[in-house]
């Protein structure tokens, strides 16, 4: 679907989408069209229960009087309460009503008293909106559905101050690649995407500007990095650690380092899992997938600020070489492992990347995302990600940017005594808690082991990464979770 934008005029054909507000109160480009099609849209409303709020509408069709399609009237409910992420949820609603219907739609935008935002600022979010709603994986399906369908190939979206819209919008619309480029990576099935596909994916992302290095299973030996390869050692793919860097800043500039578990599929390893729902374990790979993402959001948008990026590739597979419950390994920070539950290795892997990356980078921040825990499901839902941090300023940060992005971020507490439940009588910690309750809390105290006194936040996604429901915004699937979030934040705390 192309998004355009144009200074208003009147649309001729195809369909036109329109505002109309609480109360049945027209906008002004309603009630220009109501009068130029004789009350078609008054009417309407007249005789139908639409009353302009928020997340109606009413298509009316084939107007009498113009060669238009249909018109659709957007319930927009109160001015005051339209924000950003109104406007981006009213761009979605609009392509979900609209794609196959008309091939060609005009979205008319005018000036709303009551609302802080300008038509082009309005449109720009809109466009933005659609296009996130517009979202599909469907290469593997031979056989298109609705092929008699018409498919929307064209929003033109029309507003005072068109130039300004367009070029706000071609910036943003370089996060929504990142967004999609998650969504792609978490929704392809783990035959597909194995640490060598996923590697390569990341690889990609130098045709942008990104420096990509990749560090082989060799490599990651001579490092040290006993706590990554004891998961990699039951699969039959090799792993990798890839590390990409944005410089968009001053070489002085300390960089902020993103860090993610990439468990291209989680079978629990000799800890196996039940085999209901097991296949939901391909997304354990969805906080590399919003790492890769973002650099690529990062690197698109040119954002000002020296970004690196560092994903751990490995699979867990139960096997004749797997690693058993019981065996003690020492990662490349030198502290020693005992594994009691090889299903707990996304922090075995995570160990190995933050301490990697906090020693090479020596990062102003460091902010992990993971898969990590079934427990953080439990406790948010997929409402929120859960937010772990040793830094209130960095926390509060990362919560405001989740709440304007609308991903959502609660903060969990962590301490001694969580501290203390992964101390273990053989090494110098355990992989799972001792103790009953709190998993998600001592996964967190697990990875705290390795980021020394660095600014550090983990994000753990378990519940986020896959949208069951869908909304306008985030249609079923790999929702990339993270990827906006995150860019709002380097864009206001870091880049300023
Ligand atoms: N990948 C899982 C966590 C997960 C659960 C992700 C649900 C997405 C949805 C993780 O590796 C895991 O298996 N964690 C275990 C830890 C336990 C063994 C301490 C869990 O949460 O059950
Ligand atoms: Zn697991
Ligand atoms: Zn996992």
């Amino acid at each position: 679907m192309k998004i355009s934008f144009a200074n208003p005029s009147k649309p001729k054909a195809g369909a036109v989408v329109v505002g109309v507000f609480d109360g049945r109160k027209l906008s002004k480009s309603a009630s220009e069209l109501d009068k130029s099609t004789k009350g078609a849209i008054s009417k309407a409303i007249k005789a139908s229960s639409f009353k302009g709020s928020k997340n109606h509408s009413l298509t009316i069709m084939t107007p009498t009087g113009t060669r238009l399609e249909r018109i659709l009237c957007v319930g927009m409910g109160k001015p005051e309460s339209l924000d950003e992420l109104a406007f981006e949820n009213i761009g979605g609603r609009i392509y979900a009503q609209l794609n196959a219907q008309s091939e060609k739609a005009h979205v008319l935008i005018d000036e709303i008293d009551g609302c802080k935002l300008t038509p082009a600022e309005m449109a720009v979010h809109v466009g933005i909106g659609s296009r996130l709603g517009s979202y599909k994986f469907d290469k593997y399906k031979t056989k298109k559905k609705g092929h008699a369908k018409p498919v929307i190939k064209e929003l033109s979206i029309q507003c005072v101050g068109s130039i300004k819209a367009k070029s706000d919008f071609a910036k943003q619309n370089k996060v929504v690649d990142g967004v999609f480029f998650t969504r792609d990576l978490v929704s392809e099935p783990s035959n597909v995407l194995y640490p060598k596909t996923l590697a390569a994916e990341a690889k990609s992302l130098s045709k942008l500007g990104v420096k990509v290095e990749i560090l082989d299973k060799v490599k990651m030996q001579k490092l040290g990095m006993g706590s990554l390869l004891g998961v990699a050692q039951g699969s039959a793919h090799d792993p990798f650690l890839v590390v990409m860097r944005w410089d968009g800043a001053a070489k002085k500039d300390k960089p902020v380092a993103f860090v993610g578990k990439g468990v291209t599929f989680d079978t629990g390893g000799i800890s196996l899992k039940p085999s209901a729902g097991m296949e939901e374990m391909k997304y354990d790979m969805g906080g590399s997938g919003v790492v890769i993402g973002l650099m690529k959001a990062l690197a698109g948008r040119k954002a000002k600020v020296n970004a690196v990026g560092v994903v751990g590739l490995v699979e867990n597979m139960p096997s004749g070489t797997a690693q058993r419950p019981g065996d003690i390994v020492k990662s490349m920070s030198g502290q020693t492992i005992e594994v009691l539950n090889t299903d707990a290795e996304g922090r075995l892997v995570l160990a190995d990347a933050l301490w990697y990356t906090k020693e090479r980078f020596k990062p102003q921040y460091m902010i992990d995302l993971a898969t990590l825990t079934g427990a953080i499901v439990m406790a948010l839902s997929g409402e929120y990600a859960g937010l772990f941090s040793n830094d209130d300023k960095l926390a509060e940060d990362l919560a405001n940017a989740g709440k304007v992005m609308d991903e959502k971020l609660w903060r969990m507490p962590m301490g001694k005594a969580y501290d203390r439940m992964i101390d273990s009588p053989a090494a110098d910690m355990q992989n799972i808690s001792s103790g009953k309750g709190g998993g998600s809390i001592t996964a967190a105290q697990f990875l705290k082991r390795f980021v020394g006194t660095t600014k550090w936040a983990h994000l753990d996604i378990a519940g986020v990464t896959w949208e069951k429901k869908g909304t306008p915004t985030v249609p079923k699937g790999g929702s990339g979770y993270g990827v906006r979030l995150l860019d709002r934040f380097v864009a206001d705390s870091i880049e300023k």
